[in-house]
């Protein structure tokens, strides 16, 4: 039985998943530091100090910033990241979002949000949704990161319902892993291949209607 769909902010509900594509690869550059893409995907769902160090490992600088300066580093591409969503209006919500969550609404499916943002909340207001969330979890609320399960697990413990009735959505693989590991039905949207581990994947928001999720989720 399905009784609550509980989803990844960045990249599922609105295209903030760009926003922090484009505020790392400023950064990035500015050590000198090229990312593209497909190393993008690995940073997907990964909390801001985790996403900085592995771009750093990435240019081989692992050692070369003391804690404080690795901060003020993370502290600019958040300032950026600021800018960039400040402009965010309802327009932003991604193709069929809005359409799905009042629908989950009128069948009194429960629904949660689980995003590693500490802009959440803010994203969130600006789009004009707050009210349809019974729950939001974001990344003060947990101690581990997605892929662990903890961020799915407490957003179930407080919408009391059993993981297994519940569906994640994510655009990322750690949030795709860290769904799975919580024992929920995982929709992927996205890359087929960066995605495979999910059990249901669509290329984009607009494949992502009430009866397609359903019959996804009661086939299994
Ligand atoms: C989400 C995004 C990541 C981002 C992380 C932390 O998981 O997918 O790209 O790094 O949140 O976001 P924050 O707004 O706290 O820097
Ligand atoms: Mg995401």
């Amino acid at each position: 039985q399905l009784n609550a769909v509980i989803f990844d902010l960045d990249g599922v509900i609105t295209d903030t998943a760009e926003y922090h594509f484009i505020a790392w690869k400023q950064l990035a550059e500015q050590l000198g530091i090229t990312f593209d893409r497909a190393f993008n995907e690995q940073l997907k769902g990964v909390s801001r100090m985790e996403s900085l160090e592995r771009i750093l490992a990435l240019g081989g600088q692992t050692d070369r910033y003391t804690m404080a300066e690795k901060e003020a580093l993370a502290h600019q591409k958040n300032e950026h990241y600021k800018q960039l969503i400040a402009r965010m209006t309802p327009d932003d919500l991604l193709p069929g979002m809005l359409d799905l969550l009042r629908e989950l609404k009128r069948q009194n499916i429960k629904i949660g949000l689980a995003s590693a943002s500490k802009n959440a909340f803010t994203v969130i207001e600006r789009l004009g949704i707050r009210e349809y969330f019974d729950t939001i979890v974001d990344a003060a609320k947990v101690q581990n990161s997605k892929p662990h399960p903890e961020i799915f697990l407490t957003a179930a413990e407080q919408l009391r319902v059993d993981p297994s009735t519940c569906i994640g959505v994510e655009d990322a693989q750690a949030g795709v892993a860290a769904i799975k590991a919580a024992n929920m039905f995982a929709i992927g949207v996205g890359d087929k291949e960066a995605l495979k581990e999910a059990d249901y994947i669509v290329e984009t928001t607009a494949d992502l209607t009430y009866d397609a999720i359903v019959r996804a989720f009661y086939r299994e």
